[in-house]
């Protein structure tokens, strides 16, 4: 008996922490706002690509970043031919970053093709340490999406409540996803069709949702024209609640401790770390040039659909009196607040 109240107080306890957290839209960029939101990454590429990235000016004027009808553009260079130390690119920023929230990207088009390596991620400060969310990321001929999480040492996740058919690196036992210092982290190979790649693109895209929660980190994806797609795109408020199981969901370690202040990025990059070292191993690629940098610097018109298309990314956080993207405080939970009584905004 005594085993039979506990179970029951212990599945209280935790339906209470998945209830669904009530969102306020924070920050929405689509074209009228995107390029003053993010900032031009011009440096070496971190992960050894063969690849150039643009700086600002320099992305506008030759075409690798812009508009199309009313999407934003962000692209790689197609047109020339073997580019000395590595195709123009680029990557892209935001000035903001977020300790929490719910990150919705409506997304038309994504970069495909052998050598490409795509990716729409968050990033906090001092790599591991503020934690990595790769949300979209693929390479070479890839047609389902992977998702990823890089820390430090010491956050063990698990892939309970995932989609059936996702893998995870970590097995059943769950797995710590800053062993080895956060290089190979803890990843899930996802099966969802039209998530990726050319399939992806051919059904116009869709919407992924990244939920960034104390309990949770979560990955949806809502393909176009499906109900959900259409609603996010409407929706004032997305009710997480409606989503159905997440194509990727990692839970068991303190997230509050391992991600934080989160910048969202969107780059192209080709070879290098991954899509390189895999080269020889992808059966459609490999036969086509004697290595990834080759085939990059070579074929310039296959990079003409290496770009993303974006709609919009908006991203919500709790609103004010929810909990879950602050610890709770147990004075906050014994009592409801008094009707009326105007919260100091900086306590709130
Ligand atoms: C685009 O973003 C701006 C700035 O956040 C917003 O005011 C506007 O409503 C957005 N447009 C659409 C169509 O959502």
């Amino acid at each position: 008996m005594k085993h039979t109240a506990r179970f029951a107080l212990a599945s209280s306890l935790l339906s209470a922490t998945v209830q669904a957290t009530t969102y306020t839209l924070v920050d929405n960029y689509n074209s009228t706002n995107f390029f003053s939101s993010f900032a031009f990454f011009d440096a070496a590429d971190p992960t050894h690509g063969f690849v150039d990235y643009a700086d600002a000016q320099t992305a506008s004027q030759n075409g690798l970043a812009g508009y199309i009808n009313n999407m934003v553009y962000l692209g790689a260079d197609y047109t020339t031919a073997n580019p000395p130390s590595g195709r123009a690119s680029t990557r892209v920023t935001s000035t903001k970053s977020y300790d929490k929230g719910l990150f919705v990207a409506d997304i038309q088009h994504m970069p495909v093709g052998c050598g490409v390596w795509p990716a729409f991620w968050t990033l906090g400060s001092n790599w591991p340490a503020g934690g990595e969310i790769d949300i979209i990321e693929g390479v070479n001929s890839q047609s389902t999406d992977a998702i990823t999480l890089h820390t430090s040492p010491g956050c063990v996740m698990s892939n309970s409540g995932s989609a059936a058919g996702t893998q995870y690196s970590g097995g059943a036992t769950g797995l710590d996803c800053g062993a080895n210092s956060g290089y190979a982290g803890c990843s899930l190979s996802t099966t969802t069709a039209n998530a990726y790649g050319p399939g992806f693109n051919a059904n116009g895209g869709g919407v992924y949702v990244m939920e960034m929660a104390s309990e949770a980190i979560s990955v949806w994806f809502f393909p176009r024209g499906s109900a959900q797609a259409a609603s996010l795109a409407t929706a004032a408020i997305p009710d997480t609640s409606t989503f159905g199981t997440p194509m990727g969901m990692f839970t068991g370690c303190d997230i509050d401790r391992y991600f934080s202040a989160q910048q969202i990025i969107f780059d192209t990059t080709f070879c290098g770390d991954w899509a390189g070292a895999v080269w020889g191993q992808d059966a459609t690629c490999a036969p086509l040039a004697s290595s990834c940098s080759a085939y990059v610097q070579q074929n310039p018109a296959a990079f003409v659909d290496a770009y993303w298309l974006i709609n919009s990314v908006k991203v919500y956080q709790a609103s004010s009196g929810s909990s879950s993207n602050k610890r709770r405080s147990p004075y906050r939970a014994a009592e409801p607040k008094h009707k009326g009584v105007v919260p100091v905004p900086f306590l709130s």
